[in-house]
């Protein structure tokens, strides 16, 4: 059998993806109840983190352990990729020893031509373009707090940046309106938004982009890696604040959601991201079992 990559969202149908945050939920109350379920025992994950990370690391690592697995983190501060070891070369011989990898780095290609090169299945753990795990968890917890997603109105407000091209490939999956509220020059990517035409519209005014909305999320304003771009992001994103204001245009029942870490007093409020709408806590704890179900997806 062909082995399945998780790069984007879109390299999973929609079918699978829902019964995949069905099976996370599941895990989750598995674990609650203390049940041991070691699907992967014996075998091994790579993680290889060009960027740093503290919820990708810990749920892949803690999941892995879960599920009676090991996972095995790698620096490039330590292994010869870090030394300019070509990505084929290491994928080649890393896909030799472990099971799984999941690979966190900056550009997106790179991950495509590790994947082209491994003879086991690879996982984006966040690149520069997308960061489907993420997604995964998000749409976990929003399945969990309000059932099905399909036909909802959700509102990214912010940066049209990985997280947001990851829930443009998340609105033609689940069948969601998105609108996109961004400050010209920081739209999401042209072709990504293109192949969801149909369920995404962008915008320059957050008001209009949460008005009846049921879901409002957001992310920082400076991703990892454009820290130099920090002083004219601050500056543009400035009227981007998800503040009580703007959650108030929204539905009385939304949520609101951030993959974290987050920017108090930058991209988002203390009162919002604190608030009884808030269900970020939720969504970071849930990329523990979304993941541990993507684990089982791919590998059993
Ligand atoms: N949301 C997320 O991916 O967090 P980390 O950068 O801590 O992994
Ligand atoms: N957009 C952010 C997400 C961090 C989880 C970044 O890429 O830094």
């Amino acid at each position: 059998m062909a082995i399945r990559h998780f790069l984007t969202l879109l390299d999973l149908n929609s079918q699978e993806l829902i019964s995949l945050i069905t099976r996370a939920t599941e895990l989750k109350h598995a674990h609650w109840r203390g049940e041991i379920h070691e699907l992967l025992k014996h075998r091994t994950l790579g993680m290889i983190f060009d960027k740093s990370s503290t919820r990708t690391r810990v749920s892949f690592e803690v999941g892995m352990a879960q599920l009676g697995g090991h996972a095995l983190f790698l620096s490039p501060r330590d292994t010869q990729l870090g030394r300019g070891e070509p990505i084929e070369d290491s994928a080649r011989v890393l896909s030799r020893m472990v099971d799984c990898i999941m690979v966190r780095t900056f550009e997106h290609r790179n991950i495509v031509h590790f994947s082209k090169n491994s003879q086991v299945p690879i996982i984006n753990g966040l690149t520069d373009r997308f960061h489907p795990c993420q997604l995964l968890a998000d749409m976990q917890t929003w399945q969990e707090h309000r059932g099905d997603i399909k036909g909802a109105t959700v509102a990214w407000i912010g940066d049209g940046n990985n997280m947001c091209n990851s829930y443009i490939n998340a609105a033609q999956r689940f069948d969601f309106q998105l609108r996109v509220a961004c400050p010209e020059g920081f739209e999401p990517e042209h072709d990504i938004v293109q192949v969801a035409a149909q369920r995404v519209q962008i915008m320059r005014d957050p008001m209009e982009a949460v008005h009846n909305a049921d879901l409002v999320v957001t992310d920082v304003w400076t991703s990892m890696g454009q820290e130099e771009e920090q002083k004219r992001r601050l500056k543009a994103f400035a009227p981007y604040q998800v503040t009580p204001t703007i959650m108030a245009q929204a539905n009385q029942d939304a949520l609101f959601m951030h993959c974290l870490p987050a920017h108090r007093g930058e991209e988002v409020s203390n009162e919002v991201l604190e608030g009884p709408q808030s269900v970020v806590w939720d969504e970071a704890g849930n990329r523990l079992h979304a993941q541990k179900a993507l684990l089982e997806f791919l590998l059993c």
